[in-house]
């Protein structure tokens, strides 16, 4: 029987059996394209009765040492990896195009360089000597890094034979090809068998192999999401172009925790390392603004303080709007609707608009509170004390749960010269000499105790 091409969605790989305008796996719009089948090969047999080799099983008791790690000395990216640069893993760090990546991973060879291992780039979309004019700029020019531009996969794995590096940086996944699948670069086919090219060979070989993978809104290029799954360690590099911070943050890691994030700051000769992101992302607060409330957020492994800024405005429209940047929206209309109907605070006829400063990302859902006091504070037209550090999380009946670290929460806060905290009852807050807890039982005590509303 001939096998049909299959439709692919490119953003995640998903397979579909007929065309649609969305990808119902993965919500992306206009990802669906035709591919041709993976292989029409032996696949499709079963074995039969030829018997393979037998597997080597082993206890769960046997004794295996942490894995030896290799700092690059980039202090915000070795944390991201979990404490260094492990042996013999793939990594793929993924981004938008222009984001920094290769910058980067450029800055991050040349450590790695420095520290003693053997590292090449191997680069797929520039010249030569556009990378060197790179490293000159960044001032690594005499850095310990070999350099290739090649596209060929066959071409790249003879090359790192021969070579024999510690480290392998590959710019980017979707450039490279492999002459035995049949179809473009950059297809979902070709961007799979590729990765999967470049782990097995590092697990093989013992060598480190960075993917660098270019996410793609729509069209033709397969995304990095498809080769999540094949690779030890999943970096994600964020930020917004007009900013220039970038944040790099770890989603998946089998070597450390996930969650963690290293702040950068694009300057004219590089990325360099933010050491203090709470400083950065709180900036300057020198009166006290009505709809700005801080935040004591925990990043992986780290406090991190930032600020939500609120506005409320009446609408013009019949709709009114509700826009956020940095948080969910999602849980930005849970927290209106839990103002609205357990604490009588009403949005209707009023814009939203919801911003985390500095263009970082909040995912806790402790983030609540401080949303929600941002958010009576816009509305109510009255500031909190500019010392005033907020975290919880609400619930949908209106009650305030404690949240986990509280303790490392205010002790943040604390260094960074705050005085205060609003936080749910129950939380873990013993350790803070020098903070005033103001505790809540539930929403309606901020509402109505703090800001004299409802
Ligand atoms: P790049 O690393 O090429 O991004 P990616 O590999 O993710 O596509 O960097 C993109 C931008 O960074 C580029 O537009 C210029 C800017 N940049 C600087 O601001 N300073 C620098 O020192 C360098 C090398 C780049
Ligand atoms: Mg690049």
């Amino acid at each position: 029987m001939a096998k049909l091409a299959t439709l692919t969605c490119t953003a995640c790989g998903a397979a579909h059996t007929k065309w649609s305008g969305r990808c119902d796996a993965c919500g992306a719009w206009n990802t669906i394209v035709e591919e041709a089948p993976l292989s029409a090969g032996p696949s499709s047999k079963s074995l039969g009765a030829a018997r393979g080799a037998a597997v080597a099983l082993s206890d769960l008791s046997a004794h295996e040492d942490a894995p030896p790690r290799t700092a690059c000395g980039i202090a915000e990216f070795d944390r991201v990896l979990g404490g260094g640069l492990v042996p013999a893993s793939a990594i793929l760090v993924g981004g938008d195009p222009g984001i920094g990546k290769s910058t980067l991973l450029l800055q991050a060879a040349a450590q790695f360089g420095a520290a003693g291992l053997k590292a090449v780039y191997i680069s797929g979309e520039e010249a030569t000597a556009q990378i060197r004019m790179r490293a000159s700029r960044l001032g690594l020019a005499d850095a310990p890094v070999r350099l290739g531009t090649e596209t060929n996969l066959r071409n790249i794995l003879t090359t790192l034979d021969a070579e024999k590096p510690d480290i392998a940086v590959i710019d980017s996944v979707q450039t490279m090809w492999l002459d035995t699948v049949d179809s473009a670069p950059g297809s979902v086919a070709q961007v799979r068998a590729a990765a999967h090219e470049l782990t097995t060979y590092a697990k093989r070989k013992g060598i480190s192999v960075v993917l660098v993978g270019h996410v793609t809104k729509e069209g033709q290029i397969a995304g990095p999401r498809v080769v999540e799954h094949m690779v030890d360690t999943v970096l994600y590099f964020e930020g917004e172009r007009g900013h220039q911070f970038r944040i790099l943050r770890a989603v998946k890691n089998r070597f450390g925790p996930a969650d963690e994030i290293g702040v950068f700051e694009m300057t004219g000769s590089g990325l360099s390392e933010v050491a203090n992101p709470s400083a950065l992302f709180l900036g300057d607060r020198d009166t006290p603004a009505p709809g700005s409330v801080v935040f004591a957020g925990i990043e992986g492994t780290r406090p991190v303080l930032c600020e939500f800024q609120a506005l409320v405005s009446p609408t013009p429209h019949s709709q009114p709007r509700r826009s956020v940047v940095g948080w969910d929206g999602g849980r930005l209309a849970m927290i209106l609707a839990v103002l609205e109907s357990r604490c009588g605070i009403p949005f209707a006829g009023l814009d939203v608009y919801l911003n985390v400063a500095g263009g970082l990302r909040i995912t806790e859902p402790a983030a609540d509170l401080a949303v929600a006091a941002a958010l009576l504070s816009a509305r109510e037209d009255n500031a909190l004390p500019q010392d005033t550090v907020v975290f919880g999380e609400i619930s949908l009946s209106g009650s305030l749960r404690p949240v986990s670290q509280s303790e490392s929460r205010l002790k943040e806060a604390r260094k960074l010269g705050f005085s205060r905290a609003i936080v749910p009852e129950r939380s873990k807050a013993g350790a803070a000499p020098g903070m005033t807890v103001q505790t809540m039982p539930d929403l309606a005590a901020l509402v109505g105790g703090v800001f004299g509303a409802g």
